[in-house]
């Protein structure tokens, strides 16, 4: 009992004392995400969020439109200790408000993947030319249009692991450009800020490394078709690991020069369990924090493939606290992410080649890379009349005025892995702005 007590006073502490936390809009500059409005370096401490997994995207509901289990995660996630969630995908033509008013408050930004894995909202990586349409760009420009109008939004991935093999290798690469590209000028011409775009590369060195230089270069065909930052998915710290055993060694210094932010998009092998997460220690530290801005475990709810840090049950409206969660929120909250200090410091050194510095203009596209190709010719005239005129959204996205009365609808029991009622939400206490 003693310890549940102390469960529910740290939550309630800690969200009386985000409510007054304004958000800033976070941008890029150099190699590194800033606040843009106190312009110190920002640092993801994430996780990644599908609760449902690929089926969690409908007509009626994504994950970020049901605002009892906005309630229900946000408390978790706050408890975590996280500034930062990903979300595969979602419908934009629901109303995102809550959830997403709910997440500034509590500190929490949003990296968003535009693809869904509903028909005619994703790129065939084999074959892109048969899926790059109208009705594709109308759903990426409309999930532009409407997340670019919360603050909190802190990037997009234009594509998560559409180059994975030989073949998606061979095809797909200009057309992740062009999507780059589109949305880029569709948020220049219709948005009130223009959000960072990147990709998130899958876990495969033939790849991802010559991709990141393409996907980065300038090239005349694709305007604005550079990427703002790369994100990379690594699963090879797994179980008791050093940086050097892991590979991370080889890891940093392959990205060490990339002249964009890089993250870990996602990170946390399940090979060996429970999970540690000591990769988190050297993660914020001079070793990297140079060359990676933090990044998201994967994942946050139990699915079929076995990460979960907590395993929902719907039916019972119940939620339980897995071993894996306790270890992250451990971490989370002993390693901090690096002072504005720590980072002049280390960019210092005489050896260190990424200056805090804005680097205005990206490289021009060689002629070919290793591994990928770069021949195909995307239309660029699919999304000019969008780009021109806008999309229509169905709903007109902002925060909203939370009451604390909409706190105290939801009902879902929390446990402990070991059976014990951790705490019963809600718990979360909002206040009028
Ligand atoms: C979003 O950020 C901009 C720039 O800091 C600020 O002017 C604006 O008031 C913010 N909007 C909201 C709704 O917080």
């Amino acid at each position: 009992m003693r310890t549940n007590f102390l469960f529910i006073i740290v939550i309630f502490h800690k969200v009386i004392y985000q409510i007054t936390a304004f958000v800033h809009p976070i941008e890029i500059f150099g190699k590194f995400f800033i606040d843009s409005i106190t312009r110190e370096p920002f640092y993801l401490k994430g996780l990644d969020y599908q609760p449902g997994g690929a089926a969690a995207v409908n007509l009626k509901e994504d994950v970020l439109s049901n605002p009892s289990k906005c309630i229900r995660d946000i408390v978790l996630m706050q408890d975590l200790g996280v500034n930062t969630i990903r979300v595969y995908s979602v419908n934009p033509d629901l109303d995102h408000d809550f959830c997403m008013t709910l997440l500034a408050k509590a500190g929490i930004y949003l990296v968003l993947d535009v693809n869904s894995p509903l028909p005619g909202q994703h790129l065939n990586r084999y074959e892109p030319w048969t899926t790059y349409t109208m009705g594709y760009i109308e759903h990426v420009f409309k999930v532009v249009d409407v997340f670019s109008k919360y603050n909190n939004t802190l990037a997009y991935f234009a594509g998560n692991e559409i180059v994975n093999d030989k073949r998606s290798a061979r095809n797909s690469p200009p057309y992740v450009k062009q999507l780059i590209s589109d949305m880029k000028q569709y948020m220049i011409k219709n948005s009130p800020r223009v959000v960072p775009v990147g990709y998130s590369a899958a876990d495969d060195l033939q790849y991802r490394i010559p991709l990141s230089k393409y996907l980065e270069c300038e090239h005349g065909d694709f305007p604005h078709g550079s990427v703002d930052f790369y994100g990379v998915n690594t699963y090879q710290w797994c179980g008791h690991q050093t940086f050097e055993t892991s590979g991370y060694d080889k890891l940093t210094e392959a990205y060490r020069e990339y002249a964009k932010p890089v993250f870990f998009s996602e990170f946390g092998c399940n090979e060996v369990t429970p999970r540690l997460f000591e990769e988190i220690e050297p993660m914020f530290s001079p070793l990297m924090f140079t060359t990676f801005s933090g990044g998201l475990v994967y994942e946050y709810s139990l699915e079929p493939n076995e990460y979960g840090l907590v395993k929902i049950d719907e039916s019972k409206k119940s939620i339980t606290i897995l071993e894996d969660f306790k270890t992250l929120k451990k971490m989370y909250h002993t390693v901090n992410t690096p002072t504005p200090e720590e980072v002049a410091h280390e960019l210092a050194n005489a050896d260190n080649p990424n200056s805090f510095k804005k680097i205005t203009k990206a490289s021009e596209c060689d002629s070919e890379y290793e591994n990928i190709e770069i021949t195909k010719q995307p239309s660029n005239a699919i999304g000019k009349e969008f780009i021109e005129h806008g999309v229509d959204l169905t709903h007109s996205p902002s925060f909203i005025e939370l009451e604390s009365e909409d706190m105290h609808s939801v009902e879902y029991k929390v446990y402990d892995v070991d059976g014990g009622l951790a705490l019963i939400l809600p718990l979360l206490l909002i206040t009028k702005n």
